[in-house]
């Protein structure tokens, strides 16, 4: 056959193929969620999410070393308080169960990277993401309390704050807030686009934060949409997002590629609860390969444009990328 053009030509050994690889990935892009819960001397399976624990702030550095051992200098702390109330008061407490693990966090790992979540459905007894009035959420009035909660997180050592209740205004709300305390070098790590999605079930089972009642149609965005994810992002750059995210991941790759196209910011994804329970479902009842399918999946989102993924499976990934399954 008289052809010119093959492509099986770059693909004939491993060591070719390694060198035209078009997706690159450290595990220096990679940021791993972690559950604090209120109490002392907790390590407790999350039912929903097999694999993953909840640590009190006295053994949570038992995780920390295990992360930093396996590369992962990255984490995304999630708090889960012993008491919660209709303004999620315990999310601002200096003592709360965030400040008290960031502390714990930075006296023991100084370079660990501590990224806190900041919102208010695990820490409302409602479970919204914010302030209710008449069973609706208040964007105005929630704005002050996100902005108070960043800067207790910065004050407690927080190295960034990454916002996820989706209520209009917040990034420049934090930034003023971050700003007039001296914070001027925290970044923002905005959860832009973050879709209202069932695959933030297992999430809700760890975090206790599933709305007692509705949903969060009302501020998550709508999964049909893909200009407004523009609209969304845009506003944030404008009020001062360091870094854009999209969650979940795996079912927008399209918005990742799109967003990553047209803003110049770092681009995170967020590949959530439902994604890694998925996987691991299918791994245990023996239809898929769980490694292999985990590898490829990470290396989807990355490939559409990603350039930092927070993931469940941040530690046995960084042991992929370092063992060059994937890199
Ligand atoms: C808090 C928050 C949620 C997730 C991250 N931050 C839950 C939600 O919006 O209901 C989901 C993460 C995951 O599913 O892994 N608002």
């Amino acid at each position: 056959m008289d052809l010119t053009i093959r492509p099986r030509r770059l693909r004939t050994c491993d060591t070719l193929r390694r060198m035209v690889r078009e997706t690159r990935v450290s595990p220096d892009s990679l940021i791993y969620p972690l559950f604090l819960i209120e109490g002392e001397n907790i390590r407790e399976p999350i039912p929903s999410l097999d694999g993953q624990w909840r640590y009190s702030p006295d053994r949570v550095c038992e995780e920390i070393e295990e992360c930093m051992a396996a590369g992962v200098k990255r984490v995304l702390l999630f708090g889960i308080p012993a008491h919660k109330d209709a303004c999620g008061s315990s999310a601002w407490d200096p003592y709360g169960v965030v400040q008290q693990g960031i502390r714990a966090i930075k006296e023991k790992y100084p370079d660990c990277y501590v990224i806190t979540d900041v919102c208010m459905c695990e820490y409302t007894d409602h479970g919204h993401c914010g302030i209710l009035h008449d069973h609706e959420v208040d964007n105005d009035e929630t704005l002050r309390l996100l902005a108070k909660i960043a800067l207790s997180h910065a004050q407690a050592g927080a190295d960034k704050v990454a916002p996820s209740d989706m209520m209009d205004g917040r990034i420049a709300a934090i930034r003023n807030a971050l700003d007039e305390n001296g914070f001027k070098n925290v970044p923002i790590m905005s959860y832009s686009a973050k879709y209202a999605s069932a695959f933030y079930g297992p999430f809700r089972d760890a975090a206790g934060s599933a709305p007692a009642f509705g949903d969060r149609r009302g501020y998550q965005m709508d999964p049909h949409n893909r200009r407004e994810a523009m609209k969304e992002c845009t506003l944030d750059v404008e009020e001062g997002a360091d870094i854009l995210m999209v969650k979940p991941a795996l079912s927008y790759l399209d918005i990742i590629r799109e967003c990553s196209d047209a803003f110049d910011l770092p681009m995170a994804a967020y590949s959530v609860s439902g994604e890694y329970a998925m996987i691991k479902a299918a791994g245990k009842a023996g239809l898929i390969d769980e490694h292999r399918v985990m590898c490829e999946s990470a290396l989807s989102i990355f490939r559409a444009g990603a350039d930092i993924l927070i993931t469940y499976y941040a530690k046995e990934l960084a042991q992929a990328m370092k063992q060059g399954e994937l890199g």
